[in-house]
């Protein structure tokens, strides 16, 4: 073996035991063994005048190199082995650090429950504004100025005669001024009243509405989705009721009940004991909604209805106070 071999098998060597000390002060016994005054650098390198002429150039080249490769390397490992002497960085037998899993929320849960099932019934999700304006918020679903018919649906005023929308009935206008029949839609979202805050009441929640339109619907097609919707969602056993009510948008109109899915109808804490529980309201469209958007009364017909999906919720999810989905508090959502 020459001496260049040698040399070469002392930059393999060197490298090694660069990468195998654990401390600096290893790296500094590494370094004495090889770059010190008395190290294997020097050693081979007092050999350079047995070498043949032709080789030395060669051979000089060689220990130069390494002398600059070795001081590199040291350098680097001095900042490396402040973490090298904690140990290897990645130890695969520990445990992984587990990321929390999020969820989604009760009520987008709700929300998507009942979209899902519409969805199959061919309806589309619309959306629209929170920011509304009286013509979609009242006017446009038969509510006149002054009419007592907005005492209900009090809301917040903002400026430049823009309110946030009392209801999701807004989007009923804003699609079919936006669309031709036939419509079919679904449209989830944000309300908001002025009302004082306890176990039922928020002044924000959420609502979904519903808007069929076409030639020759009836209230037996409002009827049957919704029985179709109710044994869905709470389970083939459930029954529904429709009482006559008033809303000015829909003529006739109705209050939807399902029975209890508690106790079955039999009457319980949470159903009040009526063995019924109220979900919304709905009704066939009044033409003169169809007349503020441009749609001919004549010729169309469409049922409507209205759900608040926080009642939804609190229903199916057995939840008592309404403030439990705005409070953030992790306790309670994490059993969802
Ligand atoms: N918008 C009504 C409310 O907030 C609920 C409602 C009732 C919606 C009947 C409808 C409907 O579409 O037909 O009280």
């Amino acid at each position: 073996m020459g001496l260049l071999d040698d040399l070469n098998s002392l930059l393999d060597e060197g490298k090694k035991a660069i990468d195998d000390a654990l401390d600096s002060e290893a790296l500094e016994r590494a370094r004495v063994e090889f770059l010190g005054r008395k190290g294997k650098l020097k050693q081979l390198a007092g050999q350079i005048s047995q070498v043949a002429s032709e080789e030395k150039k060669a051979v000089g080249k060689k220990i130069n190199e390494i002398k600059t490769t070795f001081s590199q390397l040291f350098d680097e490992a001095q900042s490396g082995t402040e973490t090298k002497s904690r140990g290897p960085l990645l130890d695969p037998t520990l445990p992984g650090t587990s990321q929390p899993r999020g969820a989604r929320h009760p009520l987008t849960q709700t929300m998507e429950r009942f979209a899902t099932i519409f969805e199959r019934l061919g309806f589309s999700i619309a959306d629209g504004p929170e920011m509304e304006d009286e013509f979609h918020n009242f006017e446009a679903l038969n509510i006149p100025p002054d009419h007592p018919a907005r005492d209900d649906q009090d809301t917040f005023m903002l400026s430049d005669d823009r309110i946030l929308r009392s209801q999701t009935s807004t989007v009923q206008i804003r699609v079919m001024e936006s669309h031709p029949p036939p419509v079919r839609v679904i449209a989830p979202g944000r309300t908001y009243r002025p009302d004082t805050v306890d176990a039922t009441h928020h002044y924000s929640f959420s609502q979904i509405e519903g808007l069929a339109v076409d030639e020759g619907i009836s209230f037996a097609d409002l009827k049957g989705t919704l029985d179709l919707f109710a044994k869905e969602m709470f389970g083939a056993d459930t029954k529904v009721r429709f009482r006559p009510s008033f809303f000015p948008f829909t003529e006739p109109s109705a209050e939807f009940d399902i029975s209890c899915i508690f106790c079955e109808g039999k009457g319980c804490r949470v159903c009040k004991n009526a063995g019924w529980v109220e979900l919304g309201g709905c009704g066939m469209v009044d033409p003169n909604v169809f007349e503020a958007v441009g749609y001919d009364a004549e010729k169309y017909t469409g049922y409507a209805f209205g759900f608040g999906i926080e009642r939804l919720a609190m229903f199916t999810l057995g939840v008592d106070d309404i403030r439990r989905f705005v409070e953030n508090d992790l306790r309670f959502l994490r059993q969802f």
